[in-house]
């Protein structure tokens, strides 16, 4: 399958690590995320044909616009959804999206919005201070710049920029509101932090807070961990790669617990839980890029690849999903093709319902 190639400028980052992960296969269903410029996508596009199905997801209408003009070539076996992967459950209800063989999350931003002039996610530009990846979210980096306390601002600038000068900046920030562009709120953090120190810029971790912040990234990443667990068929796969300590760190605890089958704490004298093991790691270690990949792609330096295979399909929801799912009313044509669910239903060994 050719695909299409546009002026997309973002290169996806541990591309051949992540299929291999999600055990890419001809005739599988997968959900993308993050689709991004769908460089991830186009990929998974080209594995699981002939017979693959792709249900893209970005927030960014953008990045929707340019995987679109990417992916044309496979049109007919990608749909592509504006929307915040908060949603995951609801968007793969909506379009009979489920069981799939495998998952994936790419997470942060693109290249495509870095450079964007508009955007405000760089200090390379001037812009209005937004970071927002969705045009339809209503609160913005001036928002939080000009209007949150002195406390809740040094929180997020500390925790989600993990920056060792968040007081200075922010009493700073707060003597020198308000603050509307890029450039502006670039200069002040210098001043506060009292020049360049080492290699990065100052405002770098402020930057990035600010669209953690902004985007609520640390909230919607494990929500949409536990819904993605519901809509993986036995064996799929949910391979996640961020690029941030702290989303580093909810994946690989996400991952531990569902791979265990007691969390009860350790002196409890008899098992209370009635947790049961859904996942099992993938690989041992996080798979990170080689000195080749960083070396070509620097954006890629600090990407951590955790991968995670579904062994059971036994909570309640996962069941429900599937009887949905088998007992739907399907159409002749499209997304509720019969032939499609027949072949999942033989690939998953899902119950059939009447
Ligand atoms: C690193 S890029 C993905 C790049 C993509 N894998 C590729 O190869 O081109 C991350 C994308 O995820 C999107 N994104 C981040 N958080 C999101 C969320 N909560 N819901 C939907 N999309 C989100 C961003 O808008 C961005 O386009």
């Amino acid at each position: 399958m050719s695909l299409k190639m546009s002026a997309v400028t973002h290169i996806p980052v541990l591309l051949d690590e992540a299929i291999e992960a999600l055990a890419v296969q001809p005739g599988g269903r997968y959900i993308d995320c993050t689709l991004g410029a769908g460089g991830h996508a186009a990929a998974i596009l080209e594995r699981s044909s002939p017979g693959g199905q792709l249900l893209g997801i970005d927030a960014d209408p953008e990045a929707i616009k340019v995987a679109s003009a990417r992916l044309e070539a496979c049109k007919d076996s990608a749909l592509l959804v504006n929307d915040n992967f908060a949603h995951l459950q609801s968007i793969c209800l909506k379009y009979d999206f489920f069981p799939v063989h495998g998952i994936l999350l790419d997470l942060g931003l693109s290249s495509l919005q870095l450079a964007s002039n508009e955007r405000g996610f760089s200090f390379q530009h001037d812009a209005p201070l937004d970071m927002r990846f969705s045009p339809t979210q209503e609160i913005t980096a001036a928002d939080i710049i000009n209007t949150f306390p002195e406390s809740k601002l040094t929180h997020i600038i500390k925790e989600y920029g993990e920056e060792d000068y968040s007081h200075q900046i922010v009493r700073r920030i707060i003597q020198k509101r308000p603050i509307r562009t890029t450039l502006h709120l670039a200069k002040i953090i210098e001043q506060a932090v009292g020049g360049r120190r080492g290699r990065i810029h100052p405002a770098t971790r402020t930057f990035q807070a600010l669209r953690i912040a902004v985007n609520q990234e640390l909230e919607h990443l494990p929500s949409v961990l536990k819904q993605a667990l519901s809509l993986l068929g036995f064996e799929g796969r949910l391979v996640v790669i961020s690029y941030h300590s702290l989303e580093d760190r909810i994946v690989k605890q996400f991952m531990q617990r569902e791979s265990k089958g007691c969390i009860c704490p350790p002196q409890a004298p008899v098992c209370v839980c009635d947790h049961i093991a859904c996942l099992r790691p993938v690989n041992k270690r996080v798979i990170t890029p080689s000195a080749a990949e960083v070396e070509f792609n620097p954006r890629s330096r600090s990407a951590k690849l955790r991968a995670a295979e579904r062994i059971t399909i036994e909570d309640d929801y996962h069941k429900a999903a599937e009887g949905l799912c088998w007992a739907m009313d399907v159409e002749a044509e499209g997304w509720r093709r019969p032939s499609l669910l027949k072949k999942l239903r033989v690939a998953f060994s899902a119950p059939q319902l009447n």
